[in-house]
Parts: C-alpha cells; sequence; structure tokens
C-alpha cells in the first residue's frame, strides 16, 4: 500500500463517524464496469454503488445530459418550476403503468419516508384513527435508516439503541401466507415490501405472494407500498420487479439506479391516493433539483431499452451459471438466488458468518463483491456490463476463493 492511500485510509478512520468500515483501498475513477484506485489498480466492479451506478460508470449520455443541465441552472427549490422534474415525472408515470403523480426526493430512506406519511394521511382522512394507522412491514427488509423507516425495517440489528422507536409498525413473516393473514388487521393502514428483499439476503417474493398483499390491501382499503429502490429500473430484468408477478401498488418507491449515481429518490402514487399529500403536508429542498433531474432522464430512457433489459437476462445467466462452476470446484455455495442482477450467493453452513472474508479476498484479486448480511455474497454489477467483464470478475472470484480456502 502507497503511503497515499496509507495516509487516506488513516484520515478516515480518524475523521469520519465510523458507521462504515471501508476496505483499505481508495477509488478514484471508473469506467464502464471498472474501476480504479489511486496507485492504478483495477477491479471489475459487481457492487455498482450497492446496486445505484446501473450504467456503470462513465456512461456519456449521462454526462452529457450532466454537463448540459450544469450550464444552464443546478437548483431552484419547488417553489419554482423547471422542466427536467416536471419531464421526468411524465416519464415515469407512463413507465409505471400504475401511478398518477410524483413526489421527488434524494435518497431511499426519504422516499419511503414520504410513503409512510402519505400512507397515514390516507387512513386519517378515511376516518381511521391513529390507532389504526399501522404500517405492516416484513422480518428481514430493508427500507433505511431514518427513525420511520429504520422501525419499518423489521430487522433489530438496525433499530438496537434508537429506542424509543415510533410506534405504530408491525411486523409479518415474509414469504409467509398465514403468517401475513394472522399480523394484518383492520388497523392497518399500509402494508410495505420489496418484491426482492435486498440487505435481508437477496430473497425474492415467493409466487403469488404479492397478489396475496394485493388481495388482502384492497379487502381492507389498505394502501400497498412496493419498495422498488433496489429492485427498481430494469435490476430485475424488467423495468421494475413487481411486473414478474403482474401485481400493481398504490405507491413505489425508488432511488439508487434512478439517478445512477447521481442523488434521487421517487415515490409513485395511484390516483386514488394522489392527492393525499396536499399543499404545505411534505416537502424537501432539493428533491427534484434540475440536475438530478436531467440525469435521472437519461438514465430511465437507456434503462427501458428492450436491449438493456435482455442483457440483464443473458449476464445473470452466465453468473449464474459461473457461480454454479465455481460452487463445483470450491463447494462454497449452497443456493444461489435472485432475479435479474440482483444475484445473491448463499455460503454453505460450514462457512456461515464468513462473507466478509470472502469480500476482502475478492478485493485483493480485483473484485468489488458486496454482502447481504453475514452469509451472503451480493453480486449487482452495472446493468449493461458486458460478458467480457462478467467472465473477468468471475475468474478474479474463482482466484479470491482459492485464496480464502487454502
Ligand atoms: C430496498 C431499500 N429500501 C430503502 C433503502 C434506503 O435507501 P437510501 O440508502 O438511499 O436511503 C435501501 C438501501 O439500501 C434499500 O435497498
Amino acid at each position: 500500500m502507497s503511503n497515499r492511500t496509507l495516509a487516506l485510509v488513516e484520515s478516515a478512520a480518524r475523521h469520519l463517524v465510523p458507521t462504515y468500515r471501508p476496505r483499505a483501498l481508495v477509488l478514484d475513477r471508473g469506467l464502464g464496469a471498472r474501476v480504479w484506485d489511486i496507485e492504478g489498480r483495477d477491479y471489475v466492479d459487481f457492487s455498482a454503488g450497492i446496486a445505484v451506478s446501473a450504467l456503470g460508470h462513465g456512461d456519456p449520455d449521462l454526462l452529457a445530459a450532466l454537463h448540459a443541465q450544469a450550464q444552464k441552472l443546478w437548483h431552484t427549490s419547488n417553489a419554482f418550476l423547471t422542466e427536467p422534474p416536471l419531464r421526468l415525472a411524465e416519464e415515469l408515470i407512463a413507465a409505471s403503468g400504475f401511478a398518477s403523480r410524483v413526489f421527488f426526493c434524494n435518497s431511499g430512506a426519504e422516499a419511503n419516508e414520504a410513503a409512510i406519511k402519505l400512507a397515514r394521511r390516507f387512513a386519517a382522512r378515511a376516518g381511521r384513527g391513529p390507532e389504526r394507522r399501522v404500517i405492516l412491514s416484513f422480518e428481514g427488509s430493508f427500507h433505511g435508516r431514518t427513525l420511520a423507516t429504520v422501525t419499518a425495517t423489521a430487522q433489530p440489528k438496525y433499530q438496537h439503541g434508537f429506542e424509543p422507536l415510533p410506534g405504530g409498525f408491525r411486523y409479518a413473516p415474509f414469504n409467509d401466507v398465514a403468517g401475513f393473514d394472522a399480523a394484518f388487521g383492520d388497523d392497518v393502514a399500509a402494508v410495505i415490501v420489496e418484491p426482492v428483499q435486498g440487505e435481508g439476503g437477496v430473497v425474492p417474493a415467493a409466487p403469488g405472494f404479492l397478489a396475496h398483499l394485493r388481495a388482502r390491501c384492497d379487502e381492507m382499503g389498505a394502501l400497498l407500498i412496493f419498495d422498488e429502490i433496489q429492485t427498481g429500473v430494469g435490476r430485475s430484468g424488467k423495468l421494475w420487479a413487481h411486473q414478474w408477478d403482474g401485481v400493481a401498488p398504490d405507491v413505489m418507491t425508488l432511488a439508487k439506479g434512478l439517478g445512477c449515481g447521481f442523488p434521487i429518490g421517487a415515490l409513485l402514487v395511484a390516483d386514488a391516493a394522489a392527492q393525499t399529500l396536499d399543499f404545505g403536508s411534505h416537502g424537501t429542498t432539493f428533491g427534484g433539483n434540475p440536475l438530478a433531474a436531467a440525469v435521472a432522464r437519461a438514465a430511465l430512457r437507456k434503462l427501458s431499452a428492450p436491449e438493456l433489459l435482455d442483457n440483464v437476462e443473458a449476464q445473470a445467466q452466465a453468473l449464474r451459471d459461473g457461480l454454479h462452476a465455481l460452487d463445483e470446484k470450491h463447494q462454497v455455495f449452497a443456493e444461489v438466488r435472485g432475479r435479474g442482477l440482483m444475484l445473491g450467493a448463499v455460503l454453505r453452513p460450514e462457512h456461515s458468518g464468513r462473507a466478509a472474508e470472502v469480500l476482502d479476498h475478492a478485493a485483493n484479486a480485483g473484485l468489488l463483491l458486496l454482502q447481504a448480511g453475514p452469509d451472503v455474497l451480493r453480486l449487482v454489477p452495472a446493468l449493461n456490463i458486458g460478458a467480457e467483464d462478467v467472465a473477468e470478475g468471475l475468474a478474479r472470484l474463482d482466484a479470491a476463493l482459492a485464496a480464502w480456502r487454502t
């Protein structure tokens, strides 16, 4: 490690609030599915900034959109209209197939926070008292780090020490119809669910599960919120992951891939609830700023292209085949699961809790990987990744697994 890398790693350890434990390397630039550190070493990027850089690094159309808008106008606040967010709203509504209005914000947690507020107010308008505004979420879910969204995130490790948590949240087991029915009732204002649980281990909703939630919400007048912050804008191989199930939500939240690295979040809402967040009831200074919206428009156009979605399917299959071959060679994976280019390779029980070690070896071998919990390697590369980078990433994972197993 060079002195410059060492100094920056030490600076991070000394100056940043230690909410993350980054690897001892300092990234400097990227192109496509590759990044380089400040020492000039290259990495195949299977992490894409945690499922964000959906078009890889340095995409020319995103750069052109960013530069063009940067020279015109960066920010005005929502007290004034600008064209990029209005066009983006029109395009998202058209692409969604269910929504009639959009609220823009800056991150996933903020989009879910807005969805929770919308659901509570929708129930209030239907005459339901505060005791009948429960938000039902699922064990293993992840919805963000604000107090409301971390409470919806039904994983104690994210909540510990932040008590008292806000009231009016309840949890049901994921992919368990009977367990859901037992937790559901007429005090529920909304059900929030990821069509594929991401941070919880890359677990897709079981066939028919989302349809069951839809039916029960309709029966009780509760809203169904799909958190597509990680699964949305093409990651699953369809523009929206819920299209695999043929079930539409009342509210959908987006972030991550929508701006491909430029921060933006969005809440899309169907007509029946579209007027719920009315004048003065919610807001954000930066949400839908023209720079972010200009980039997101270019991103959405490219991520909606059939060739891009076909590439997701083709490269996902190549990754799955490669992971199965690596398992045959190294006996490491119990299962490969997920949807499209959101894949989880689950470590065999004898390697339980050791995903972080594999990530260290992967970085040493020139591969950026993620984990989803202590037992699952998470692969979420750029959606336009090519066959060569997939093959090279798998070769580096092979080397990493060999080093780890010796
Ligand atoms: C499904 C899901 N919801 C919400 C969030 C929170 O998004 P953000 O980190 O942008 O606040 C994440 C982030 O990982 C996510 O995966």
